[in-house]
């Protein structure tokens, strides 16, 4: 076991911090480098595990990629290669998801036969939900092992644009298939991801792709190359909210976000922490810079204020999803009945984090009831955690995310917690524990 023993509250959080480079975008980098005409470059990349399945997949795709601290630059294949080749994309659904929808439309038909694989966690989660619309423009993909799971094998095929409908407002699918679609005869229309984070849509936006986004749906006309680019990642808002939260729980407390994403379809936590009762001060209007990519870009100060129960859906999911398990943290010390639901999407993560969450909550004596789309939080909450020397361990499945929202719940624990595993922070923040520990002894502006 790789335990590790959390860290406790020392005093109120205070300081600066400089969120890790955005997941989501620092994907998109890599993985539209792979459509672009030249090389391209990013700094402020996520380096992260999760971002190095991407970059190992453009390489094994024949792309050159360099890397020096937060910059890459990844120059697209001459030639795509021509024999078999396995990629596996570790614990990332989004290298998964997204390179599904980029070779679908980039393999040429009779080339490279790819077969896309994952960590244990990554093959339970859901396929269909890409495999059948990609199948519905012509894409050649199969199960090798189970239907709806990975490996999944592609083969090049011409692909043609479809109007799809999304049964999940998933950007990870809406991606794949605006990706495809660049590699598509005609119109993909993508319906149905309404509210989800807009990341592919800015960028493409940004090279000059004319994409419709509106109430009816994102979409793009193929086939269409991409020029090269050239941008800045904006701080990642899912992970700057675990030091967001934790300074909503700690009175006292008062952080700044140095140059996060402002993103409208990114910022749902922070219009949570407001509602929870914290004190959250943006960018003044018209003060966020805007970065190439087209991405919004600013600082937002969090500090602790008088907290209340709170209520998130399923319309305000999507803005979300990825803080749910610190924002379940921060339910269990407002006063009063907190109530997530629309939030079954959380079972087919990492891990099933409604469930490990209810479990962990628990645990701590957290009174929290596990619906099937959600959870019921009764605070305030006082948490125990063990006795020194046997402290109470956290479940982690190896998800990053609950690891760093038990990390968050320790501030607000009497007693000794660990984390089954610690090592799990990395695939999305490898430097968490040293910001946490440096707002804690009361801040120091350095990026993690
Ligand atoms: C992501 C989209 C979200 C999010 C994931 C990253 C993306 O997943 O949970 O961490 O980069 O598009 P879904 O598309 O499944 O909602």
């Amino acid at each position: 076991m790789n335990a590790r023993i959390l860290p406790h509250v020392t005093g109120p959080l205070g300081g600066l911090f400089t969120a890790p480079g955005d997941k989501s975008i620092s994907h998109r980098v890599v993985l539209l480098a792979l459509l672009a005409d030249g090389p391209c470059r990013a700094t402020g990349w996520l380096d992260c595990a999760d971002t190095q399945s991407s970059l190992a997949a453009a390489r094994a795709l024949g792309a050159t990629t360099a890397q020096d601290g937060d910059v890459v630059a990844i120059t697209p294949p001459a030639a795509l290669p021509s024999g078999p080749l396995l990629i596996d994309c570790g614990n990332s659904g989004t290298t998964a998801r997204l390179l599904m929808g980029v070779l679908a439309g980039l393999l040429p038909a009779g080339g490279a036969v790819v077969t896309l694989t994952g960590d244990e966690s990554l093959r339970r989660r859901p396929m269909a939900r890409v495999v059948d619309p990609l199948r519905r423009m012509g894409a050649d993909l199969r199960y090798a092992v189970q239907d709806g799971r990975l490996p999944v094998v592609v083969r090049g095929a011409a692909l043609r644009g479809v109007d799809h409908e999304l049964a999940v407002a998933s950007a990870q699918v809406a991606s794949a298939l605006l990706l495809a679609g660049l590699g598509a005869e005609g119109r993909t229309l993508v319906r149905g991801a309404a509210g989800a984070r807009d990341h592919t849509e800015r960028l493409l936006r940004d090279l000059g792709v004319p994409v419709g986004r509106d109430p009816i749906g994102s979409s793009v006309d193929g086939p269409c190359r991409l020029p090269a680019f050239s941008l800045a990642v904006p701080g990642d808002p899912s992970s700057a909210a675990f030091f967001q939260v934790a300074a909503a729980l700690v009175p006292g407390s008062r952080v700044l976000s140095r140059g996060q994403s402002l993103n409208p379809t990114r910022v749902g936590a922070l219009r949570v922490l407001e509602r929870a009762g914290a004190l959250v001060v943006g960018e003044p209007a018209g003060k966020a810079v805007t970065d190439a990519g087209g991405e919004p870009r600013g600082d937002v100060e969090v500090r602790a204020g008088c907290l209340r129960p709170f209520m998130v859906d399923g319309a305000e999911m999507p803005s979300l999803v990825d803080e749910i398990p610190v924002l379940a943290v921060l339910a269990t010390q407002c006063p009063g009945r907190s109530v997530i639901s629309g939030a079954a999407e959380l079972r087919v993560k990492e891990s099933d984090r409604l469930a490990l969450l209810a479990r962990n909550l628990k645990r701590l004596g957290a009174a929290v009831e596990e619906r099937s789309d959600g959870l019921v939080i009764d605070g305030p909450c006082s948490l125990r955690g063990g006795a020194t020397g046997t402290p109470l361990v956290f479940e982690t499945a190896g998800d990053h995310r609950i690891a760093m929202a038990m990390a968050v719940a320790t501030l607000c624990t009497n007693g000794e917690t660990a984390l089954d595993d610690e090592a799990c922070v990395g695939v999305s923040f490898p430097g968490f524990f040293n910001v946490l520990d440096r707002l804690l002894a009361g801040g120091d502006p350095a990026r993690p």
